[in-house]
């Protein structure tokens, strides 16, 4: 299923090497070079420093090599460079588009209203969701808020915005780009494995609206750094009660509710006013890829910016533009509709299968191992777990474990990566591509190889 190859993961360069490689190319001169010299020049500098996200031993981000389908599609989007802000721009572009975001509301099984727009990242879909659910707050209030802005509000400064404590921090941007500061995104506790606590979230809902506005709940259907997935069926409710917008951060994990079998962990997404996915995490679409959907698609008239050029009030042509930003767009809809196309659904299952399936055998088989203190429940493909040497006190850990991750990414084999949960340091590992136990237990064998080295070598003191 995965052409893994055999290159290494990473060049193991410093920056101070990398930027030697590189200078060359940046020598911007009145006259070109020929073809096959650029060619030579970018084999030869610049290649050995990108990274192999097709290597076996890459578990430590969300990025992913390209699917081949997507390839497909991507090749022709860019040999036909076509930019998709509206009809007039590209007539193919822009209704399939249009068709592949109804598409895609049907296969996650969201509201026969819903719709969606591609963006450039999670990250501005989740911006452009609380744009979108502080307009709507405004519409509560009897005000337009493209007009008024923050100052249409009685109290801006007791706008809240409430997410897990382990939400992603683009939604601290999103906050900040709204023209709010930090005290108006607040973070809700979570349980041990690491989804918002609900019966505490009521208490904390309830309390806070004594005093504060909420206008935005964000729920995150896989956590960053433990893949967890918040209740959103129970979120929603809340939402309901209170009157509040749901926005669902599906960056990472929502890919995994198309697969039958894990469906049940994210119900209640359909109830959300608004929710983001990333297909170029799990689905290899290139970078970027991002979607973010809206429960009405009326929703999206708050982001309408018409003009004489383009976008004209009389017409009604498929319009991408006039539902987020950017008025130059990528074709980005092309690559997904081919890969998607390409594979067929019963691939796509059995490709996001794959990784959650293999963290879910290595979590089993390590709950006995001595050496390895799991961190967390894998639900989406992430584990988080410590190295434990006796030799080791606890006060040292951090310091320890972030002298294993360097170890172990030097190697350019093997790749995990170093996160906290709350205070805790700890590894982790992420299959986000179709892979087997016996890989991801190569590395977790590698890790503790280095981790004894590094205890019984007093590397530390
Ligand atoms: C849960 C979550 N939300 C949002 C983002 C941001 O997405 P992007 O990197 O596409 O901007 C990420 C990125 O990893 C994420 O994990």
């Amino acid at each position: 299923m995965q052409n893994k190859d055999s290159k290494p993961i990473s060049s193991g360069a410093t920056p101070a090497e990398v930027m030697e490689d590189l200078r060359p190319l940046v020598n911007f001169q009145e006259e070109g070079i020929s073809a096959e010299k650029l060619k030579q020049m970018l084999e030869e500098r610049l290649l050995p420093h990108l990274m192999n996200y097709n290597h076996p031993g890459f578990l430590s981000m969300f990025n992913n090599f390209l699917e081949e389908g997507a390839k497909i599609g991507a090749e022709l989007a860019l040999e036909y460079n076509q930019g998709v802000t509206d009809w007039y721009v590209s007539p193919g572009g822009a209704m399939l588009e249009e068709l592949c975001i109804k598409a895609l509301c049907s296969l996650f099984k969201l509201e026969p209203g819903s719709d969606g727009t591609f963006m450039y990242s999670g990250t501005y879909a989740n911006q452009e969701a609380l744009y979108l659910a502080i307009h709507w707050k405004a519409e509560q209030e009897g005000f337009d808020f493209a007009q008024e802005g923050l100052k249409g509000f009685e109290n801006p400064e007791n706008l809240i915005v409430l997410t897990s404590a382990d939400a992603h921090f683009s939604i601290k941007h999103a906050v900040r780009m709204l023209g709010l500061g930090d005290k108006n995104l607040l973070t809700l506790e979570v349980d041990v494995n690491r989804r918002i606590d609900i019966l505490k979230m009521q208490k904390t809902v309830d309390k806070l609206l004594e005093n504060y506005d909420i206008f935005c709940i964000i729920a995150t259907t896989g956590t960053t750094s433990t893949g967890s997935i918040d209740n959103v069926l129970e979120i929603s409710k809340i939402c309901r009660r209170i009157g509040v917008w749901l926005h669902v951060d599906g960056a990472y994990g929502l890919a995994y509710s198309l697969v039958p079998e894990y469906r049940e962990r994210f119900y209640g997404i359909e109830f959300a006013d608004s929710v983001s996915w990333d297909p170029h995490k799990q689905f290899g679409t290139p970078i970027p890829n991002s979607i973010l959907f809206v429960r009405r698609k009326e929703d999206f008239n708050r982001m309408a910016l018409r003009s004489d050029y383009i976008y004209r009030e009389s017409e009604d042509v498929p319009s991408p533009g006039l539902k987020s930003p950017p008025s130059t767009r990528p074709f980005s809809a092309l690559p997904l509709v081919t890969s998607i196309r390409y594979q067929g659904i019963t691939k796509i299952h059995e490709r996001l299968r794959s990784p959650i399936r293999a963290i879910d055998t290595i979590y089993e088989s390590l709950k006995t191992d001595t050496e390895i203190e799991l961190c967390n429940k894998p639900e989406t493909g992430i584990l988080c777990f410590q190295v434990k040497n006796n030799q080791i006190p606890d006060i040292q850990i951090n310091q320890y474990l972030k002298l294993v991750h360097e170890e172990v990414i030097s190697g350019g084999e093997h790749s995990i990566s170093f996160t906290k949960l709350g205070d805790k340091a700890v590894l982790r590992l992420v299959a986000i591509a179709p892979t087997t136990p016996e890989t991801l237990m190569k590395t977790i064998t590698y890790v503790k190889e280095k981790a004894r080295v590094i205890a019984n070598g007093g590397m530390l003191y």
